[in-house]
């Protein structure tokens, strides 16, 4: 087992009966789909689950496992996925899949938001290893562009895997990736954000995550955040 699954059991191992559970997208996340998916047929677990995304909808319902659409959430007990980059204070950078609008949602939602990375996610400051995505509205991402290369992002407009089209995410967003020379917090970038017309969504994710559940050789570290 690697420490990505290691942390999926874990996390697997704290749902309760009767829970409502959202899925979060990416490797890990799968990883936590295919375990609950398990315990849920040895155990007759009766839970609910809502996805961030259409490939962990296809993941959960080939699986198995109750699903609901998000217009039909009322609460949400418990919200699992991993991350891209988690910094000292429990913020996360996520979004490299381009399905950070539902994940932000569900994260927000969740009483319980459950973080699963392994050791390599861990870094000093946000965007220290990727760039940090923004969805845009399709029309403005040139005035959001300049605007971050303003206060000093560099922007580069993502791509699709053929590099000969424009990257659309899942809400038909296009995707600006932002890398900074500048020193800027993720915190002041977070309410730059925020308040900038155009942006749909970006993947700094602050003050959201409950736990996180960091896989380290095998062995695994708790961090509680809140
Ligand atoms: C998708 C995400 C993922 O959680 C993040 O990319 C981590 O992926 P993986 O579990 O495959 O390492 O934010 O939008």
């Amino acid at each position: 087992m690697n420490d990505k699954q290691l942390v999926a059991q874990e996390a697997v191992n704290t749902v309760k009966q009767g829970m409502v559970i959202g899925l979060g997208t990416g490797s890990t996340a799968n990883y936590f789909i295919e375990a609950l998916a398990q315990r849920q047929n040895e155990e007759n677990l009766q839970i609910t689950t809502i996805s961030s995304s259409i490939i962990s909808y296809i993941k959960a319902k080939q699986s198995g496992l109750p699903i609901l659409g998000i217009e039909q959430l009322s609460h949400l007990d418990l919200y699992v996925d991993g991350a891209d980059e988690v910094s000292p204070d429990g913020t996360l950078l996520k979004g490299r899949g381009s399905d950070l609008v539902k994940e932000k949602i569900l994260a927000k939602a969740s009483q319980q938001f459950l973080v699963l990375v392994d050791q390599s996610k861990l870094v000093s400051h946000i965007g220290e290893k990727f760039p940090i995505p923004i969805e845009v509205m399709p029309f403005a991402w040139q005035l959001v562009k300049n605007n971050l290369e303003e206060i000093g992002g560099n922007a580069e407009l993502r791509l699709n895997a053929n590099k000969d089209n424009v990257a659309f995410t899942a809400h038909g967003s296009l995707v600006l990736d932002i890398t900074f020379d500048a020193d800027i917090s993720s915190s002041e970038l977070n309410e730059h954000l925020n308040e900038l017309p155009g942006v749909v969504e970006h993947g700094i994710f602050i003050n959201l995550a409950s736990t996180i559940l960091i896989g380290k050789d095998g062995k695994i570290e708790q961090k509680t955040m809140k």
